[in-house]
C-alpha cells in the first residue's frame, strides 16, 4: 500500500470546523481531506440559522453562557460554555472579515435575531436562511487562497494509524479507489455528525459517524453519544435528506397546526411554538403518531415575503410541490445534530496523543443534553480554530511500526436497515425494549459485515441510550420519564464491547 509523509497537519473534513482548523494551523502545512467536493457533504453549508454571539449592547458573554448552560439540561460544562460565549463575538467578526455577508443594521452593526431559549436577540444571520451557505463560501475561498493548505477533495477517511503507545500518527484515505496511508504530525478530525445513521435527517446522508467510529475503534474516549437533537420541523416531502424549515419561521410567527387546522402546541408547553426544540419535536411526533398530522402554517406570518426572506425553505417547498405562501407545510422531526462525540479539551485534544477533533464529531461539553440553537456554527468556528492552532504545535513524525485501525464500509442495503431501526428505536422517543432490539440488530450486522465505523457509532448511541435510564434534553425514555442526578456519559468502545478487533497493518 502506498505510504506518504506529510510534514504537517492532516485535517479530515471540510465543514466549518475543518476549514477553520486548516486556516488556524498556519504556518504548518495542512493537508485537508474531504470525501465530498468542497461545500458539499457537510452540514455547515446547510445551516439555516446563524451564529449565536453576544454582539449587541444589551448582551454579554455571561448571559449567552447562562442560556447555553440552561438549554443543556444540566450537562453543559460551564467553563467551556463561558469560553465559547467569550470567543463568540471575535469569531463572528473574523468570519465577517473573511467576507461572510452577515445582515447589518442601518448603523453597520450586526443585525441580531431572537431564537428559542435565547434570553437576547443574538443570532447573526445572512438573508433569512442563508447563513451556512454564505459563511462556507467565504471560508472556502480563504482556504483555497491559503498557501499552507492543500485540499484533496474525493479523499475519504478509511482508517487511523497508531503507534505502539496508541498515539495517532496519520490516516488511511481512499481516493479514486486507491488506498493511501498518510503519516502526519497531527490529525484533526472534523468529520461531522451522524445524521446519515437515521432514516430521516436534515444533514447530508453521507454523514454516518465514520470519524467518531474510527476514533472509538482506536480507543478514544467518547462523551454523551446518546444525546441526539431532533429538529421538529423537517419538511415532510419524502426526500432524503429531508429539507429543513428553520426555527426562525416560528420566531417570525408561523404556527403549528394539525390536519384539521387546529393549533396544538399550547397543549404541550406554555411557550407553544417557541418551546424548547425537544419539546416541540416530541409534540409533533405525538400528533403524527395519533394520526392528526403536523403542519407549519406560515401563510400569515411570512406569506408573500417567502422568496426574499427564506429562499432556501421556499425553494425546498416548491421542489416538494408545496407553495408555502398559500399552503401548509407538512413537517416531521428529523435527526439534526449530535451533541455527543469524541471527548476534547478546550484545544481539541482527544484522549489519544496526536488526535484532535472539532465540530460536530467532537464533544467539548458545550451542548450538554440539548444544544442551544445557532451554537453549532459558533462552536465549529471557535473550537476549530483552537484545534488547528494546537495541532500545529504537535510533535514530529513517527516512524513505523504503526498499527492500522480500520473497518469495512457498511453495504448500502444494510445501512438502510440500520437507518430505519435507528429512527424507530433510538429516535425522538426511546425505551429499553426498542434499544435492546436495536443493539441486537447492530450485533447481527457486525457479524455479517464486520465492525464498520458506522455500526460502531450506532452502537455508542444505542448502548448509552439504553444505559441512561432517565429522560433529559434530547434523550426521552418513554419507560423512564423522570430525571436522575445530572451526570455526563464518558465511555470508550472497550467499555461497551470488550472484544475489539484491530486490523493489523
Ligand atoms: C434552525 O434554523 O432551525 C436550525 C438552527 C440550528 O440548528 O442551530
Amino acid at each position: 500500500m502506498k505510504r506518504i509523509r506529510h510534514d504537517g497537519v492532516v485535517v479530515v473534513g471540510a465543514g466549518l470546523a475543518g476549514l477553520t482548523a486548516a486556516l488556524a494551523a498556519a504556518p504548518a502545512k495542512v493537508l485537508l481531506l474531504t470525501g465530498a467536493p468542497l461545500n458539499q457533504g457537510c452540514s455547515s453549508a446547510w445551516a439555516q440559522g446563524g451564529m449565536a454571539a453576544a454582539l449587541s449592547a444589551d448582551d454579554t458573554p455571561a448571559l449567552h453562557a447562562a442560556d447555553t448552560v440552561a438549554a443543556g439540561a444540566g450537562l453543559v460544562d460551564p467553563v467551556m460554555a463561558r469560553l465559547l460565549a467569550e470567543e463568540g463575538p471575535a469569531a463572528v467578526r473574523a468570519l465577517a472579515d473573511l467576507g461572510a455577508p452577515f445582515d447589518r443594521t442601518a448603523d453597520g452593526d450586526f443585525a441580531q435575531s431572537l431564537e428559542a431559549a435565547h434570553s437576547r436577540a443574538r443570532v447573526a444571520r445572512v438573508k433569512g436562511d442563508q447563513a451556512g451557505r454564505a459563511i462556507m463560501e467565504a471560508v472556502t475561498a480563504a482556504v483555497l487562497a491559503a498557501p499552507h493548505v492543500e485540499v484533496r477533495a474525493g479523499a475519504a477517511l478509511r482508517g487511523l494509524l497508531q503507534d505502539v503507545q496508541g498515539a495517532v500518527r496519520g490516516v488511511l484515505a481512499e481516493q479514486d479507489g486507491r488506498m493511501v496511508q498518510i503519516l502526519a504530525r497531527a490529525v484533526v478530525l472534523a468529520t461531522g455528525g451522524i445524521g446519515g445513521l437515521y432514516a430521516v435527517t436534515t444533514t447530508p446522508a453521507e454523514l454516518t459517524g465514520d470519524g467518531l467510529g474510527l476514533a472509538a475503534l482506536a480507543g478514544a474516549a467518547v462523551a454523551d453519544p446518546e444525546f441526539v437533537q431532533f429538529h421538529p420541523t423537517a419538511i415532510d416531502v419524502a426526500r432524503d435528506p429531508a429539507p429543513l424549515a428553520t426555527e426562525a419561521l416560528r420566531g417570525e410567527g408561523a404556527v403549528l397546526v394539525d390536519a384539521a387546522g387546529e393549533r396544538f402546541m399550547g397543549r404541550y408547553h406554555p411557550d407553544a411554538e417557541l418551546a424548547p426544540r425537544d419539546v416541540v419535536a416530541r409534540a409533533i411526533h405525538a400528533e403524527r403518531e395519533a394520526g392528526r398530522g403536523a403542519f407549519l402554517d406560515a401563510r400569515d406570518a411570512i406569506g408573500d415575503h417567502f422568496p426574499d426572506e427564506f429562499p432556501a425553505v421556499f425553494a425546498a417547498c416548491l421542489a416538494g410541490g408545496i407553495d408555502p405562501r398559500r399552503q401548509l407545510i407538512p413537517v416531521a422531526p428529523a435527526c439534526h445534530y449530535h451533541m455527543g462525540g469524541i471527548v476534547t479539551d478546550a484545544d481539541g485534544r482527544t484522549s489519544l496523543p496526536g488526535l484532535f477533533a472539532a465540530g460536530e464529531c467532537a464533544s467539548t461539553g458545550v451542548h450538554g443534553a440539548n444544544r442551544l440553537a445557532s451554537n453549532s456554527l459558533l462552536e465549529a468556528a471557535v473550537f476549530g480554530a483552537r484545534a488547528g492552532a494546537a495541532a500545529r504545535e504537535a510533535e514530529g513524525l513517527c516512524e513505523p511500526p504503526l498499527a492500522l485501525v480500520t473497518g469495512p464500509q457498511l453495504p448500502k442495503p444494510a445501512l438502510q436497515v440500520l437507518r430505519q431501526a435507528m429512527s424507530r428505536d433510538a429516535g425522538v422517543i426511546r425505551d429499553a425494549a426498542g434499544l435492546t432490539r436495536l443493539l441486537q440488530l447492530i450485533e447481527e450486522l457486525e457479524a455479517k459485515h464486520g465492525q464498520a465505523p458506522a455500526l460502531v457509532a450506532a452502537r455508542l448511541v444505542a448502548a448509552c441510550a439504553l444505559a441512561r435510564g432517565e429522560s433529559r434534553g434530547g434523550h426521552f425514555r418513554a419507560d423512564a420519564t423522570g430525571a436522575a442526578e445530572p451526570a455526563r456519559t464518558f465511555v470508550t468502545l472497550a467499555d461497551l464491547q470488550p472484544a475489539l478487533k484491530f486490523a493489523a497493518e
